[in-house]
C-alpha cells in the first residue's frame, strides 16, 4: 500500500499531471526512465549503422540525399534522448559506457544486416513504421522531457516511414528482379519488426509498473497488433506478400491473426547472439574512440572561452 510521498506521487500520475525534472519522484521511477530513455537513445544511434551502409551505394542522388537526411535525423533523435536522460541526473558518458560494456540494450531490430537496397525501403517502411506506433503514445507519457522529445521525433519519423514505403512501392512495381528484391527484404524484415515491440505481455517484466506510472500507455501486444493491422494492407496494396502462412483477417476480433513468433530468436538477439550484434557494438566503440579528439577539442575551446560575454 503506497503512503506519504509515494502516494502523493501516484495520485499526481493518476490525475495526468506531468512529472518534471525538479519534481520529487520515487528512485525506482527515475531508474526506469533512465533505463528506457537511454536504451531508446542507444537504439537511435546504433540504428544509423545498418542504413549508413547504403549511403554510398544509393541508386540515385535523390535516394542518397534522402537517406543521408534520415540517418542524420536518427543521430539527432539519439542526442535529443540522451539530453532527456541527463535531466534525470545521469551523465551521457556513463550511459554510453554502459552501452559499450554490454550492460545497456538497444533495439533488437538493428542487429540484422542490410543486404540489398530494398532493405533500406523495408527499414523505413517497417522499422520506422513500428517506431511511430510505439512513439506516438510516448508523446503523452508522464515524464515531461521524454514526452516533449517524442513530439519532434514522431514528426521526423513520418518522413522516414514515407520514404521507405516509396522505395518499396517503386521496387515492387518495377522489373521482376526489383520486385523479387523487395519481396526478399520483406521476408527478412517482417518478423524482426514484429518482435521489436518487445516480449509478449505475459513475459514483460516492466509493463505493469510502467503502465501504472503512465510511461507505457499501451501494452507490447496491443502496439504489435496495431502495427500488423496497419501494415498488412500496405503490403497488399503494392503486391507484396507478408511471409506468414497463418496470417488471416479475423472478423470477430477485428484484427489480423498471425502465426507463431519465434521468441527464441528474439531472446537470442537480445542476449547478443544476433547476426550483427558484435559488429554493431565494435562499430560504436571504434567511432567513440576515433571521435575522442573532437570531444577534447570542443572541451578545450569551451574552457578557453568560458565566462566570455556572448
Ligand atoms: N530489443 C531489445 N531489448 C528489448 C526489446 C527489443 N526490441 N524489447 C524489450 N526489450 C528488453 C527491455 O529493454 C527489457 O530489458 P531491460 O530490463 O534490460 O531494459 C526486457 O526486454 C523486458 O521487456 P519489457 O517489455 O518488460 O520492457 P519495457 O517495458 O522497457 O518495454 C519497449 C520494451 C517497448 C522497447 C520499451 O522500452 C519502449 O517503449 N522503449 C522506447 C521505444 C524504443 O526504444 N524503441 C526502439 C526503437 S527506436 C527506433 O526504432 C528508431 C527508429 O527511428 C528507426
Amino acid at each position: 500500500e503506497l503512503e506519504g510521498d509515494e502516494r502523493r506521487f501516484q495520485d499526481r500520475i493518476d490525475a495526468g499531471i506531468r512529472v518534471e525534472p525538479e519534481d520529487w519522484m520515487p528512485e525506482s521511477y527515475r531508474r526506469t526512465l533512465v533505463r528506457q530513455i537511454s536504451q531508446h537513445a542507444h537504439s537511435e544511434v546504433v540504428g544509423m549503422l545498418p542504413e549508413g551502409n547504403w549511403i554510398t551505394r544509393a541508386p540515385s542522388l535523390l535516394r542518397k540525399a534522402t537517406l543521408l537526411a534520415k540517418v542524420q535525423d536518427e543521430g539527432g533523435h539519439g542526442l535529443y534522448l540522451y539530453a532527456a536522460a541527463e535531466t534525470l541526473g545521469v551523465s551521457r558518458d556513463d550511459l554510453i559506457d554502459a552501452l559499450h560494456a554490454g550492460k545497456a540494450k538497444y533495439s533488437s531490430i538493428f542487429n540484422y544486416p542490410t543486404l540489398t537496397w530494398a532493405d533500406i525501403g523495408a527499414i523505413g517502411w517497417l522499422v520506422d513504421g513500428a517506431a511511430i506506433i510505439n512513439q506516438i503514445p510516448l508523446c503523452r507519457c508522464s515524464y515531461g522531457p521524454y514526452g516533449r522529445a517524442m513530439v519532434r521525433v514522431c514528426k521526423e519519423e513520418s518522413f522516414h516511414q514515407r520514404q521507405g514505403y516509396d522505395i518499396m512501392t517503386r521496387l515492387a512495381q518495377g522489373s521482376e528482379a526489383q520486385r523479387r528484391m523487395a519481396q526478399d527484404a520483406l521476408n527478412r524484415w517482417w518478423w524482426p519488426a514484429v518482435m521489436m515491440f518487445g516480449p509478449p505481455d505475459g513475459e514483460s517484466v516492466h509493463s505493469a509498473q510502467s503502465a501504472a506510472w503512465r510511461i507505457k500507455l499501451h501494452s507490447n501486444d496491443d502496439l504489435r497488433q496495431r502495427f500488423i493491422d496497419q501494415t498488412v494492407p500496405q503490403a497488399e496494396l503494392i503486391g507484396l506478400t507478408i511471409p506468414d502462412a497463418d496470417l488471416r483477417w479475423n472478423e470477430e476480433r477485428g484484427h489480423y491473426d498471425i502465426g507463431p513468433i519465434d521468441w527464441e530468436e528474439f531472446y537470442s538477439v537480445v542476449r547478443g547472439d544476433g547476426p550483427c550484434n558484435r559488429e554493431r557494438l565494435a562499430a560504436r566503440k571504434s567511432a567513440w574512440d576515433r571521435g575522442a579528439w573532437v570531444r577534447d577539442a570542443a572541451a578545450a575551446h569551451a574552457a578557453k572561452h568560458a565566462g566570455e560575454q556572448k
